[in-house]
C-alpha cells in the first residue's frame, strides 16, 4: 500500500498519553512452552519495545498466577504443597521469559500480600453496593480428602457409552456433555471414593445484568477495530445469553473471601488473577515511584491484554465486566488474542510432552533467542491456528536471518574494514534511502499499531533485502578496483542502513540489535524510533568495532535431533496408552461388565483396515542413547521391514532372533531416533508388567495374514 494511504490511518488514532500492557499470568505449576510464548509473551512484547522506542509512556505487567484447583489438585496428587509447586515454577518461568527477550517492568505473583489485599477490596467493593448475588447449592464433596471436587476430579460411567472413565464434565470416548450428577457410579480422582453431595454457598457476578452495556461497549463500538476471532468468540458468548458466575470456591488455597461467615471459601481463581494485573502494577509503582493509578483509571491510558484464545472470554467480558462494576477503572481498548501454535502436526501439550518448552530451548539453542522470537513472529497463529516444525525452523534461519540480515551486516562490516579501516566512509546523503527507509519505518509502525506483527516482521526484513540488493547490483569488492570513491557512496549507505536496522529490529530481535549497535560503536539510547530513516545515524570517520557473526547456520544434525525427541515421547505416549487399556482391562476383568466397554466399539470394517502379519524376527540390536528401543529386522515374506520397538527393557536382543511374532504391518511409517520404523509388533501385557508376545503356536510361514 502506499505510504500516502498510511499516513492517516496512524492519524486517526487516538493520542494516548500512557500505555498499560498486560500479558497472560501463567499458572506457575509447569514450564511454559513455545505456544504460550507464540500466543502473548512475544507479540506483547514486541509492541511495549516498540512504543518505548518512540519514548512513550508504557508499564508492561506480567507474573504467576498462583492459585486455582488446578494447583491445588496437583499438590494432592504429588503428595507436596501448593507453595513448593509455585515457588520452583515461579522462578523458571520468569527466568525463561527473562532469557527470550520479554521485558516485563516487573513479574510478579498473585500470592504476595499486595495482591490479595487488592482483591479483597475489589470483593469488598461489589459486596458493599450489593452487586453479588448469593446462592446456595449442593456440590460434590470428598470426605476423605475434605475438598469440594470441580468437575474434572469426578469419574464415573458415561450414561451414554458405558466408559468407566468418563470425566463429570464430559466423557472423552464418546464427546458427550455431562454433570457429575448424571455419572453412573461416580468417584472422585483424588481418593477413589464416592463423593457425597454438600450444602455451599458462593458469590456470583450477575453477568446477565450487563448484557446492555457489553452490547454497547464490546458488540457496538468495538466491532471494527479488534481482531475478528477475537470480536466474533466474545460476541457469541454475549449473543447466547449470559448467566450468573461463582466468583468464590471452597478451599484454602487461595485469597480468603473477606466476610466472616466465609470460612474455608476462597476468590474464583478468575476472579483474583486478572486483578494480579493491577497489583503488579501497584507494586511496580511503588518500587518506581509513580503513580498506579495514572495507568489504571485515567481516560488517557490505553489499556491491552494480550492474551492465548482461551483466554478470551475472561478479558473480553469478565474482567471488563468486573472492572466497569467497580466504576473507577478504564477498560480495555484492545484484547489481541492469539490462535493456537501447533507442533509439528498436533497440538502442543507440557503433559503429552509434545512440545518445546521454553527452559529447554534455552538450553539447547544457547545464545540464540531471537532466532526463536524471528521464527515465533513470522508464523504468529495471528488469524488462525499455525504450525511450528524444526525444519521450518532451520529455512527460516537459515534462508532469512542468516542470507538475508546477518550476510547484509557482515559484508557490509568486513568490506568497510577491508577497504576503509573499519571507519565510516565519506559520503553524502541519499535522498532515495531516506525516504525508503522512513517509508518502510512507518509501515511497521502503522502494522505495529494495528498488531500485525507478521506483517512488521516481514517489513522490517525488506529493509536488509534493499541493503542486499544494493551490495549485489553495485558490487563493492569490484567497484573498489575502479572508484574508491563510489564504493565508499555505496558501503556508507550499507552502513546507514544497517544503523537503522539496529532501531528497527529491536522490537522483534533486541539481542540482535544491541550486537549491531556495538558492533557499530554507537549507543542505543541515544536513538528512537523516530531517528529511523534518518541517513546519517553513522558519521563520516566514525570507528566501528570489531564485527561478529549476528547469526549461525543451523545444521541437519541439531534438527534431527529435535525431531527424534518428539518421536521419542510418541512411542512412549503410545506404550504408556497401550499399558493403560491393558491394566484397565486387567482391573475390569474383576467385573466382566465393564470389561466390555475397556474400548469403543469398533465396526467389522474398522477391523479389516488392520493388516496383521505373521513375522520372523531376523536381527535385534540396541538403538545407541535409548534405553528402551530395540531395533529389529523383520521378515514379513513379501519383504524385511525395520522396526523398532520399545521392549529393550523386557528382552535381550539375542533371544529374539528366529522369534515369531504378530505385526501390524500397515501402520503408517514413523521416524524413532533417526531410525525409519515401518510397522509395530503386537505384545500382552500381564498384571505383572510383564511382556508376551503375541506368536503363532505352530512354525507359520511369514507373510501369513492374521484374521
Ligand atoms: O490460562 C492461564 O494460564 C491463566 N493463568 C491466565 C490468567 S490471565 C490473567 F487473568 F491473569
Ligand atoms: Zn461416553
Amino acid at each position: 500500500m502506499p505510504l500516502s494511504q498510511k499516513i492517516p490511518t496512524l492519524r486517526r488514532m487516538k493520542n494516548w498519553k500512557r500505555y498499560t500492557i498486560t500479558a497472560a499470568l501463567p499458572y506457575a505449576n509447569g514450564p511454559k512452552h513455545i505456544g504460550h510464548l507464540a500466543g502473548a509473551y512475544l507479540p506483547a512484547d514486541i509492541y511495549v519495545r516498540y512504543l518505548r522506542a518512540q519514548k512513550r509512556d508504557v508499564v508492561f505487567v506480567c507474573g504467576s498466577d498462583e492459585h486455582g484447583t488446578a494447583i491445588t489438585i496437583q499438590a494432592i496428587q504429588e503428595n507436596t504443597t501448593p507453595r513448593a509447586i509455585i515457588d520452583k515454577y515461579h522462578v523458571l518461568v520468569k527466568d525463561s521469559f527473562e532469557k527470550l527477550g520479554i521485558s516485563f517492568d516487573i513479574y510478579h505473583r498473585t500470592s504476595e500480600p499486595i495482591h490479595h489485599e487488592t482483591s479483597q477490596e475489589f470483593f469488598l467493593d461489589f459486596y458493599n453496593k450489593g452487586l453479588f448475588k448469593e446462592v446456595t447449592s449442593e456440590q460434590y464433596f470428598d470426605e476423605e480428602k475434605k475438598v469440594f471436587l470441580a468437575d474434572r476430579y469426578i469419574i464415573g460411567t458415561c450414561p451414554n457409552c458405558g466408559h468407566d472413565k468418563a470425566y463429570g464434565d464430559q466423557c472423552e470416548k464418546c464427546g458427550k456433555a455431562l454433570s457429575p450428577s448424571e455419572l453412573i457410579n461416580p468417584r472422585s480422582t483424588l481418593s477413589g471414593n464416592k463423593p457425597v453431595l454438600r450444602e455451599t454457598k458462593h458469590w456470583y457476578l450477575p453477568l446477565n445484568e450487563y448484557e446492555p452495556w457489553l452490547k454497547r461497549w464490546l458488540i457496538r463500538d468495538h466491532a471494527k477495530d479488534w481482531r475478528q476471532n477475537v470480536y466474533g468468540q466474545s460476541k457469541s458468548w454475549i449473543d447466547a445469553g449470559l448467566q450468573p458466575r461463582a466468583m468464590t470456591r471452597d478451599g484454602d488455597w487461595g485469597v480468603k473471601v473477606p466476610l466472616p461467615d466465609a470460612e474455608g471459601k476462597v476468590l474464583y481463581v478468575w476472579f483474583d488473577a486478572p486483578i494480579g494485573y493491577i497489583s503488579a502494577t501497584k507494586q511496580w509503582a511503588k518500587e518506581n515511584n509513580k503513580s498506579w493509578e495514572l495507568y489504571w483509571k485515567d481516560s488517557d491510558t490505553r489499556l491491552i491484554h494480550f492474551v492465548g484464545k482461551d483466554n478470551i472470554v475472561f478479558h473480553c467480558i469478565i474482567f471488563p465486566v468486573m472492572l466497569h462494576m467497580h466504576g473507577d477503572y478504564i477498560v480495555p481498548d484492545n484484547v489481541p488474542a492469539n490462535e493456537f501454535l501447533n507442533l509439528e502436526g498436533d497440538k502442543m501439550s507440557t503433559s503429552r510432552k509434545w512440545s518445546v518448552e521454553m527452559h529447554e530451548y534455552i538450553e539447547e539453542f544457547p545464545n540464540k533467542a531471537d532466532e526463536l522470537r524471528y521464527v515465533l513472529c513470522s508464523i504468529a497463529p495471528e488469524t488462525k491456528d499455525s504450525e511450528f516444525t524444526w525444519k521450518d525452523y532451520q529455512t527460516r534461519v537459515n534462508s532469512e536471518l542468516v542470507a538475508i540480515f546477518g550476510n547484509l551486516v557482515n559484508r557490509v562490516m568486513v568490506l568497510t574494514d577491508k577497504y576503509f579501516d573499519n571507519q565510516v566512509p565519506q559520503a553524502g546523503e541519499c535522498s532515495d534511502l531516506k525516504t525508503f527507509i522512513s517509508a518502510q519505518r512507518d509501515k511497521i509502525s502503522d502494522a505495529l499499531e494495528h498488531f500485525h506483527f507478521r506483517e512488521a516482521l516481514g517489513e522490517m526484513l525488506n529493509v536488509a533485502r534493499h541493503g542486499n540488493q544494493m551490495l549485489s547490483e553495485k558490487e563493492p569488492w569490484k567497484l573498489i578496483k575502479t572508484d574508491k570513491e563510489a564504493t565508499a557512496v555505496v558501503l556508507y549507505d550499507c552502513l546507514q542502513i544497517i544503523a537503522n536496522l539496529g532501531i528497527l529490529c529491536e522490537p522483534f530481535l533486541p539481542f540482535s540489535s544491541k550486537k549491531i549497535f556495538a558492533m557499530l560503536n554507537l549507543d542505543r539510547e541515544h536513538f528512537s524510533w523516530q531517528d529511523a530513516g534518518k541517513q546519517n545515524l553513522l558519521k563520516p570517520g566514525h570507528h566501528l568495532s570489531k564485527a561478529s557473526l549476528l547469526y549461525q547456520k543451523v545444521e541437519d544434525e541439531i534438527i534431527q535431533k529435535q525431531i527424534d525427541k518428539l518421536q521419542a515421547t510418541k512411542v512412549e505416549a503410545t506404550e504408556k496408552e497401550q499399558k493403560a487399556n491393558v491394566e484397565q482391562k486387567a482391573d475390569s476383568s474383576k467385573t466382566p461388565e465393564t470389561d466390555l466397554v475397556a474400548k469403543a466399539e469398533i465396526t467389522y470394517d474398522d477391523f479389516t483396515k488392520l493388516d496383521l502379519r505373521v513375522g520372523t524376527i531376523l536381527t535385534a540390536e540396541k538403538v545407541e542413547k535409548a534405553d528402551k528401543l530395540l531395533k529389529l529386522s523383520v521378515d514379513l515374506g513379501f519383504e524385511t521391514r525395520t522396526i523398532v520397538s520399545g521392549i529393550a527393557e523386557h528382552f535381550k536382543p539375542e533371544e529374539l532372533i528366529g522369534l515369531q511374532v504378530s505385526v501390524v504391518s500397515n501402520l503408517a511409517p514413523r521416524k524413532i531416533r533417526g531410525i525409519e520404523s515401518k510397522g509395530m509388533i503386537l505384545l500382552a501385557e500381564d498384571n505383572s508388567g510383564k511382556l508376551h508376545f503375541v506368536s503363532p503356536k505352530d512354525l507359520t510361514a511369514a507373510g501369513s495374514i492374521i484374521r
